[in-house]
């Protein structure tokens, strides 16, 4: 008989922050195409939402787990017991203005929070035999706003880019990506990082502008539109982002960076435009008026960047990931979701889900869905 050889069955994979919009979108899609199952490590902060999640309540093929990307003991553990395959980490404080507000959470997430998630993940790795070490990935979710702001006809962000972020949150989000660079470079962690451009679609929370606007129209409410409103952003729907990561994940280069976009610049009075002119489409006001009436001009953000435009052709060229949905069809296909859901829309304004997680929960803990 010959020596016991012991074998790593890789059976999940770990994601941070999948009750958030973009996160949950990824697990609902992971899922949904046959992936292995998910740990879901979530804090749910005012920005996560089990609701979004409802379609995968008893499904065995995902846990979660209540709690923080800071708390390194809980992290060792997670990775101990779950033995996951790769991380994908989404979780981080992600809207602008708030970061505007008060750093402080921005500082603790997404800069102290990353830290500990690549130590967890060093330690994990350490304890991995050579083969399944090989194997592992660690996917650092990032933005385009690292990059800074362009000049009008300056060309789209390539990798290349220098990284001269301009608020709060860009500032938080390109120390996460230095962070995570420093731990493939002098540790030899598999990270792989993408920078994605602006995400619309389903669940996403109505701080952001275009689920501001159509949650605003609907209920009567000003529109506001920040300055000029001529600000360029660039929009993806956010099913092409996730399908983005699962490339990255799949085939993309530890030590590489993806620039993730749909080639839509567009500015922000086009973008409101368009909200109210579908929705006087789909859903009419009642006194015959289009919802541009709605629109204000309100005082601009502090700082705020004129234009962000991706350069994709890298993941395009190198892993071969495509948008599927141009601007017209993501748009009309959000509008008529958030149509669709008004209880879900119900429930993030009014805070219903806020005291249904404290009531259920309490104190940040662990639970599983
Ligand atoms: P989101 O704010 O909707 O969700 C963030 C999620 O992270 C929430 O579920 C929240 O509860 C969780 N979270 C926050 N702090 C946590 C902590 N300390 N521990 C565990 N969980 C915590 O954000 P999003 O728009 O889904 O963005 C997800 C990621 O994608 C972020 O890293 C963001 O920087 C990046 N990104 C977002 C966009 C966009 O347009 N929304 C574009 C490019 C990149
Ligand atoms: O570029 C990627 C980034 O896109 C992500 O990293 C961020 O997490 C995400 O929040 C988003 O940042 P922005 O600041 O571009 O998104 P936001 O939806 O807050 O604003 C989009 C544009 O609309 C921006 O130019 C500000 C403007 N705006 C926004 C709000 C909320 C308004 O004019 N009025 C508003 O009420």
């Amino acid at each position: 008989m010959g020596a016991a050889r012991f074998v790593i069955v890789f059976s999940m994979i770990f994601v941070t922050g999948g009750a958030g919009f973009i996160g949950s979108n990824f697990v609902l899609d992971w899922l949904a195409a046959g992936g292995e199952p998910v740990l879901n490590l979530d804090r749910l902060t005012y920005a996560g939402n089990l609701a979004n999640l409802a379609a995968l309540q008893g499904d065995a093929r995902h846990v979660f787990v209540r709690g923080d990307i800071g708390d390194a003991p809980l992290l060792a553990r997670l990775l101990a017991e779950h033995r996951p395959r790769a991380i994908v980490h989404f979780a981080a404080e992600s809207h602008v203005d708030r970061s505007i507000r008060g750093a402080g959470e921005f500082v603790e997430t997404n800069i102290v929070g990353t830290f500990r998630l690549l130590e967890a993940a060093r330690g994990y790795l350490a304890s991995l035999p050579e083969s399944a070490r090989a194997a592992f990935r660690f996917l650092h979710v990032s933005t385009d706003e690292v990059y800074g702001s362009l000049a009008p006809l300056a060309p789209a962000f390539t990798e290349r880019h220098p990284y001269e972020p301009n608020s709060p949150y860009s500032a938080s989000k390109a120390a996460s990506d230095h962070l995570a660079r420093a731990w493939h470079h002098t540790h030899g962690l598999p990270v792989v990082t993408t920078n994605c451009s602006n995400n619309y679609g389903p669940y996403q929370f109505p701080e952001k502008l275009i689920p501001l606007m159509i949650v605003g129209a609907l209920a009567g409410q000003p529109l506001p539109v920040y300055g000029d409103g001529q600000q360029v952003r660039d929009w993806l729907y956010v099913k092409d982002h996730c399908s983005a990561i699962r490339r990255a994940l799949e085939s993309g280069q530890p030590g590489q960076t993806y620039n993730i976009g749909g080639g839509n610049e567009k500015t922000n009075l086009a973008i409101v435009h368009t909200v109210c002119d579908l929705l006087d489409e789909l859903s009419p006001r009642a006194d015959g008026q289009s919802y541009r009436a709605q629109i204000t001009h309100v005082t601009d953000r502090p700082g705020h960047d004129r234009r962000y435009a991706i350069d994709a052709r890298k993941i395009e060229r190198e892993l071969g990931w495509r948008p599927l949905e141009t601007f017209d069809t993501g748009i009309r296909k959000t509008i008529a979701w958030y149509l669709a859901n008004p209880a879900w829309v119900q429930g993030v304004q009014s805070g219903a889900y806020r005291d249904w997680v404290q009531k259920q929960y309490g104190a940040p803990t662990e639970a599983r869905a």
